[in-house]
């Protein structure tokens, strides 16, 4: 299947970058503290980073004590971005999809990626190759956009009435899974919808047992700073989830 690599389009790239340079952002109030919460402890861990981006969590990895830490996207405007900013001895960063990566079997205390496996196609396949590159124990922990968010295919997520109050939010089409396309910035984006047990089973029959699942609350204090986002209260817009690989498959 073509992999869409919509982070190297231009326009929508540098929207995403401007929206990433206001910190009061979603990720920054919302995602990141609860990805960095449930992160097992750093200290001396070798680390992938899974569609890293800019490299500010690969950066916060070293700065907490990872050994060494291999960040890996196929953007080459992200990775740019990523080693002016964020280039540290301990961090090696590698232009690929996750599914096209080489990783070493057994080699991996932690696999960590924040917002990227809702760009996947094949779930079960990029889970199976991230139990072979985790040594024993292992752990893998991703956000990805939440399942009640990227479910519906058409039409208006937010019903509103005529004076554009929230009523509330559409689910539907949520057992049909795989492909969806929207706008964000740029016309097509392309991403996958998952349900709940389609994310969690992914895992499970893949040699991994999960240890915690999280939808991540705005704090008082990020809604005093972005009042918008007490709609999260409604509806999550994130899941992430903390799994050990267990089993040798
Ligand atoms: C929402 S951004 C998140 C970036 C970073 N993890 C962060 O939290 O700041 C999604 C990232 O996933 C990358 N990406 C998209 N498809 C991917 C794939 N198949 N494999 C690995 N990374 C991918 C994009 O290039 C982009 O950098």
């Amino acid at each position: 299947m073509m992999k869409q690599n919509i982070y190297d389009n231009e326009v929508f790239f540098e929207n995403y970058k401007a929206l990433r340079e206001d910190p009061v952002n979603y990720n920054e109030l919302l995602e990141q503290p609860e990805i960095k919460r449930m992160l097992p402890d750093l200290k001396g861990m070798r680390v992938i980073d899974i569609g890293c981006g800019m490299g500010d969590l690969a950066k916060y990895c070293v700065e907490q004590g990872a050994e060494h830490v291999t960040a890996i996207d196929p953007s080459s405007k992200m990775l740019q971005e990523a080693r002016r900013r964020n280039s540290h001895p301990s961090i090696e960063y590698v232009q690929t999809a996750l599914e096209d990566a080489v990783m070493t079997i057994d080699s991996y205390d932690i696999a960590v990626s924040s917002l990227v496996m809702h760009y996947v196609a094949d779930y079960d396949a990029v889970i199976q190759s991230i139990h072979a590159a985790l040594k024993e124990d292992g752990i893998l922990l991703f956000s990805t956009e939440h399942p009640i968010v990227t479910a519906r295919k058409e039409g208006d997520k937010w019903i509103t009435d005529a004076d554009g109050n929230r009523i509330h939010f559409a689910v539907d089409n949520y057992q049909e899974q795989g492909r969806r396309e929207s706008k964000w910035y740029v016309d097509g984006v392309v991403y996958y919808h998952r349900s709940i047990a389609a994310l969690c089973n992914g895992l499970i029959q893949n040699g991994f047992s999960l240890e915690e699942v999280t939808e991540p609350i705005p704090s008082e204090k990020a809604i005093a700073q972005l009042p918008r986002i007490e709609h999260e209260l409604r509806r999550p817009s994130f899941i992430i989830l903390k799994a050990r690989k267990t089993a040798r498959l």
